[in-house]
């Protein structure tokens, strides 16, 4: 893969971190307030959810509505993705991960998901036939994510128009509401699909300098 390395042992484990089994997981990244969280783990109760959100109060507000609700499968972290990632999953882990209308990143292309080496980090955790669903209401941000699966990533996907009566996200509703053209991308790991992170098993709240 041409694209730089991520340096994944430099992460710092998040604060309060904690470990998680080796079992089958679906992760969410930048959940929000929850909304698809918990419509996924209550209509999918054999799937385990981990749904990682950065911003404190959406945070807050998704852990509220889950101890009012209760799903037994859905466990929301406050965490930034990418230390929690690295910290905690193991290779070929992950069932699903949701993406689900990420920050557009106007003035930071090389923020945006496909576009950074994380994804490679991403990719190595996610089993064999596994999906991830990346959606947004901006043509140019899947354009261009588009053109990185096939140029970098080299991975099979399907582009998909999101119905307009689809209700998953807080930002989906609104999206669609104001008549915005909402698309996903679904990539799959297909069979014999390796990173060069396959053998880099989870740090597991080792601070970089314990685990070099
Ligand atoms: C535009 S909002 C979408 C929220 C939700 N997915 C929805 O569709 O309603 C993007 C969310 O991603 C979160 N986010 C961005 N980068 C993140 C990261 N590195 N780790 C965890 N969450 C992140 C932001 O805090 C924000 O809540």
């Amino acid at each position: 893969m041409p694209i730089r390395q991520f340096q994944a042992q430099r992460m710092h484990a998040p604060r309060d971190f904690q470990a998680i089994a080796n079992q089958p997981v679906c992760v969410e990244i930048g959940a929000g307030k929850g909304k698809h969280a918990l419509l996924f783990s209550g209509q999918n109760p054999e799937k385990q959810l981990i749904a990682v959100e950065r911003t404190r109060e959406k945070f807050l507000s998704m852990q509220k509505q889950h101890g009012l609700e209760g799903q037994q499968n859905l466990q929301p972290i406050h965490a930034d993705a990418l230390p929690w990632v690295v910290h905690a999953l193991f290779p070929a882990q992950v069932e699903q991960f949701f993406i689900l209308y990420p920050n557009p990143e106007p003035h930071n292309p090389a923020q945006r998901w496909l576009n950074m080496p994380f994804f490679e980090f991403l990719l190595s955790r996610l089993k064999t036939g596994g999906q991830i669903t990346l959606a947004s209401n901006i043509p140019d941000y899947i354009e261009e994510a588009h053109q990185q699966l096939i140029e970098v990533w080299k991975l099979p996907f399907v582009k998909e128009v999101i119905p307009a009566d689809s209700a998953r996200t807080h930002f989906e509703i609104k999206y669609l509401e104001r008549g915005e053209l909402c698309q996903q991308l679904i990539i799959t790991k297909p069979e014999g699909c390796t990173t060069r992170f396959d053998d880099f098993q989870p740090l597991q709240g080792q601070t970089a300098a314990a685990a070099e």
